[in-house]
């Protein structure tokens, strides 16, 4: 067997020997789409195209060749897995591989080579439309889980594509806006956990953003691709780009920017088509410049053995198989987070209860199928009412009940994608657009317009309906052993292509919450959604529970957690604030702009700025409660040569029964020289303890995890000095402390 170091020279050697053999047409058909979701082959010297498919949740439906529209097969359902934001609330690092796992399974499963997913970019604003595809505000712990989550997919020979490069925060304008970022803000912030999916998850692809950053489209960002990714992080996998991303043929053409993809069929006027083709004949790019591309995408063959000595020994992966259901109840229970839960109100004991009442549309709605790319065809999908029925069996009387009324037309989501082609007439509109960036501001100013003028139209409709089925809840609510009410959002409301416009729960949810809780104080609250929402009726409430779009098993694992088989152990992943006022980005106005959008608040984004500004949300960073309780002892700090802390602590659970706990460590520099945050969140551990046991814990803290990104010297820098070390439940709920002393 030859030694890593040799198998790595001699698969360059082949690919170099390959380079040469390829005439200029061939390396562009290899470098730009040749089908919506695939790039070109040269079956003259054996490359195969690479296949593509979205997304995080679970491998897409096949779509035709040449036009943004499902083909229509009946065997491409999938498993449909917990959303990132889902994920992330587990604050599981192995759930993180084996939710990677299955994902790259599926899809090598469904014959593909490339997964669109994960996406992992930072929660900026709880509005932005694509935020549930999204795992957290926090750079450190959407590291730790982007790591073992790429590592999972591509134990199947697949590769991850980890999405969207960079700091793609908002779908407002979202092909255009132009982010102004000052460095430590993108060094602290938006860059960390694309930088461990690179060096520590050894992603095998990265997929550039739409958005511009300082004036440069991400995807022909010379800066971001050749600068940061390549020279800085030694990234030497393949960038594709998001569809549509490209817009100059010569700047994507001369940075790293391999393969180009779109949502028009006109494959051959792709940017890195005939346009790059005629820059190469007339000497304006060189062929050096296209010889990169090429090897960066056949080294991606070759990782995933489409090409070269290992190929007979590719993994078939599977879809739909059992084990793929377990693993994704099992993060399902571990996602939905017990934001509240007084009196006991949670769980219910489903033998007391002969008559029970179900409230509210998202009882009985599924999420797979919305959302924009992100949608799948799912193999099935249990919502909150059947699992609960499913639950509970045929002795007990459960009464549905809308509660709310959801318009139809809104249920079918308006997709940036699928709107953008399904016509000849959108072809030319997009032929046309696309040679003018303000024509393609345009459009899309048009289709939100039109959007905001439908949702306003309907809000008319929906005031009328609710009339009568609050009524109907409020009297259902009065007749029952228990009333559970389950509201939230749906991928209506939050969507790939436009973000929310307020923080409210749609469809005037507040309103009958409010009632229901006047004539039955103990109605148990639930919700599914991808971000947060305003609360205002929360002291009223006993039970507040929140489940994320948590896949195909939601309804079950919803019912073992409100019936207490299961104990809650999701912990937030992102901020709820009170109130969207409260947000730093609604104070500086600089979220959802067209065109272009400071990021004024620097570091101070999630619980960074509430805690600076000592503003209280509603449910804060890393909180979620469990049916039994933990203490937090013996906190111990060592330095070790100056340089690691090593810190140990115990955890016990006093309660009744079994559960899990998420310790987390934050650290606060005392007198440090630099503007620093007052804590950031550095490492944390997932305990499962039964009742009454104890555990100790032992995590070490690296130099690096005490620096900050300092812009004039370009480097992360670890002042010496005292740190505070923050033991807590969440970023409020601080039970130990200590000073550790770095020199
Ligand atoms: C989205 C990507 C997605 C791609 C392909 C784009 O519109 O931003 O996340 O992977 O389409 O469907």
């Amino acid at each position: 067997m030859l030694k890593k170091n040799d198998q790595t020279k001699k698969r360059e050697k082949e690919i170099e020997k390959l380079i040469k053999k390829l005439t200029l047409d061939e390396k562009i058909a290899m470098i730009h789409g040749a089908s919506l979701f695939r790039s070109g082959a040269v079956e003259r010297l054996g490359i195969p195209a690479i296949v593509t498919s979205d997304g995080p949740m679970g491998v897409r439906a096949e779509f035709m060749d040449d036009r943004w529209i499902p083909a229509g097969n009946q065997d491409d359902m999938v498993s449909y897995l917990p959303s990132n934001s889902a994920l992330a609330s587990t604050w599981n690092t192995e759930l993180a591989r084996d939710m990677g796992y299955v994902l790259g399974a599926e899809a090598r499963g469904r014959g593909k080579d490339v997964i669109l997913a994960p996406g992992i970019n930072i929660k900026r604003d709880p509005l932005c439309g694509r935020n549930f595809e999204y795992m957290t505000e926090d750079p450190r712990l959407a590291a730790s889980l982007v790591v073992p989550f790429v590592k999972g997919v591509q134990e199947n020979d697949v590769a991850a594509c980890v999405k969207h490069f960079a700091a793609n925060v908002q779908e407002t304008d979202r092909t255009m806006v132009d982010e102004e970022i000052d460095e430590r803000t993108l060094y602290e912030l938006y860059l960390p956990a694309f930088k461990a999916a690179v060096q520590e998850g050894e992603a095998y692809s990265i997929m550039g953003a739409y958005n511009k950053i300082n004036g440069f489209h991400c995807c022909e960002n010379k800066r971001l691709l050749d600068g940061i990714l390549r020279e800085e992080w030694g990234f030497d996998g393949a960038v594709i780009s998001d569809w549509g991303g490209v817009h100059k043929t010569k700047e994507a053409a001369s940075c790293s920017m391999d393969l180009e993809m779109l949502v028009y069929p006109d494959f051959d006027e792709y940017k890195l088509a005939n346009p790059l083709k005629e820059l190469v004949q007339r000497g304006e790019v060189s062929v050096e410049a296209v010889d990169a591309k090429v090897r960066n995408l056949l080294r991606l063959m070759y990782r995933l053995k489409m090409i070269g000595p290992k190929k007979d020994s590719r993994k078939a992966g599977a879809y739909n198989v059992p084990a793929h259901r377990e693993m994704i109840l099992k993060t399902a229970q571990e996602s939905m987070i017990l934001l509240k839960n007084e009196k006991h109100a949670l769980p219910l004991d489903a033998k007391k209860i002969k008559k029970l009442v179900v409230i509210g549309a998202n009882a009985a709605k599924v999420h797979s199928d919305g959302g924009g790319s992100a949608e799948i065809k799912a193999l099935y999908e249990i919502c909150p009412l059947a699992g609960l029925k499913m639950y509970l069996g045929g002795n007990t009387a459960v009464k549905y009940v809308e509660g709310y009324y959801v318009p139809e037309e809104l249920k079918t989501a308006e997709n940036w994608q699928a709107t953008s082609l399904d016509e000849e007439e959108n072809l030319e509109i997009g032929q046309a657009i696309r040679t003018d960036e303000a024509g393609e501001n345009e459009l899309h100013r048009r289709g939100e317009e039109e959007r905001l003028a439908k949702v306003e139209k309907e809000k008319a409709e929906i005031h009328q309906k609710n009339e009568k089925l609050f009524a109907q809840a409020i009297e259902a609510a009065k007749d029952a052993d228990a009333v559970i009410f389950v509201g939230g959002m749906n991928h209506v409301v939050e969507c790939e292509g436009y973000d929310r416009s307020d923080m409210k729960l749609p469809y005037e949810q507040d309103i009958l919450i409010e009632e229901l809780l006047k004539v039955r104080k103990d109605t148990i609250l639930t919700f599914v959604g991808g971000s947060p929402v305003e609360m205002p009726w929360r002291d009223q409430a006993q039970a507040i529970l929140w489940s994320y779009y948590a896949g195909m098993e939601t309804g079950n694992a919803f019912a073992q957690i409100i019936f207490g088989e299961v104990n809650p152990s999701g912990k937030l992943a992102e901020t709820f604030p009170a109130k969207y006022e409260d947000c730093v980005t609604a104070k500086n106005g600089q979220f959802g702009k067209w065109g272009k959008i400071t990021l004024a608040e620097g570091l101070y984004c999630g619980y960074r700025y509430y805690d600076r500004q000592r503003i209280a949300p509603a449910f804060c960073f890393g909180h979620g409660l469990s049916y039994t309780n933990f203490e937090y002892s013996g906190l111990t700090l060592k330095a070790e040569k100056g340089k690691n802390v090593k810190l140990t602590f115990s955890v016990k659970n006093t309660g009744k029964c079994a559960g899990a706990e998420t310790a987390q460590v934050y650290i606060a520099p005392i007198a440090a020289q630099a503007d620093r945050p007052d804590k950031e969140l550095k490492a944390f551990v997932k305990v499962k303890l039964d009742a009454g046991r104890t555990k100790k814990v032992s995590l070490t803290l690296k130099q690096e995890d005490f620096a900050y990104f300092d812009e004039h010297l370009h480097k992360f820098i670890a002042d010496a000095g005292d740190y505070e070390i923050l033991v807590g439940a969440s970023c409020e709920d601080i039970r130990l402390r200590g000073i550790a002393t770095l020199s």
